[in-house]
């Protein structure tokens, strides 16, 4: 959560960033949090925020999709989501039935947390950055470097070692994850902005007042 939060306030930092508040990138944010209480179960909640306006989530009960405004939907009427929607939910299947397995596999202890979140943020000059981290029990456990189409591990463990390793077999999912990071990820941002500018713009911080 951490690197979004810092870039919305560095402005406040920054004087010489006062003067250009359309200067800063717009972020979208996928964030899942999953919990694995014992061998048969998973808990899990997903949302997404545009800056600081929550776009979707998922109900935990059954994951279907609830919009927060009614102009989300009609920017999903636009394009692939519909379909990225399905594959999202049997994505998800195959992520709970990972963690069980990597339990299992390596005798670690329920209840488990796990939280991802990805995105990208939007600049003004039409470049983006995509990003994907996974943390496990609070700490961050492996990240998808977009660029380089590569899994890292972010801590000096066996466990981070192994899903790095299995994460980085798994050729046809890197690539789509890098289509979906960096393409699909910015064309949303924009998407979302041209049905949802009014409540996107009352939702800004008000940099312009000092
Ligand atoms: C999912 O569950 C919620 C209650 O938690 C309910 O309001 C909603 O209608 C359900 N959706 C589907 C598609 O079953
Ligand atoms: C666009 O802006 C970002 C952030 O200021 C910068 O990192 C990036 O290099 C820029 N890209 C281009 C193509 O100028």
């Amino acid at each position: 959560m951490q690197p979004p939060h810092l870039l919305l306030f560095l402005p406040l930092l920054l004087p010489g960033m006062w003067a250009d508040p359309e200067a800063e990138p717009q972020v979208l944010q996928y964030l899942l949090t999953g919990l694995f209480a014992d061998m048969t179960s998973a808990e899990v909640s997903a949302m997404a925020v545009l800056g600081d306006v929550p776009i979707f989530a998922l109900d935990p009960a059954n994951w279907s999709v609830h919009f927060h405004w009614p102009w989300v939907s009609q920017a999903a009427a636009e394009g692939d989501t519909k379909k990225l929607m399905s594959q999202s939910q049997i994505a998800l299947r195959n992520v709970v039935r990972y963690v069980h397995d990597k339990v299992q596999q390596t005798e670690m202890d329920y209840p488990l947390v796990v939280q991802i979140r990805a995105g990208c943020e939007l600049y003004p000059n039409t470049s983006s950055w995509g990003f994907l981290r996974v943390r496990e029990g609070g700490k961050d456990l492996v990240a998808f470097e977009v660029d380089e189409e590569c899994w890292e591990m972010q801590q000096p463990s066996q466990l981070a070692e192994q899903v790095s390793r299995d994460l980085n077999r798994k050729t046809s999912i890197k690539v789509l994850l890098e289509h979906l990071l960096s393409f699909i990820c910015q064309s949303q941002i924009r998407t979302l902005n041209k049905y949802g500018r009014a409540t996107l713009e009352r939702q800004e911080l008000p940099v312009a007042t000092v």
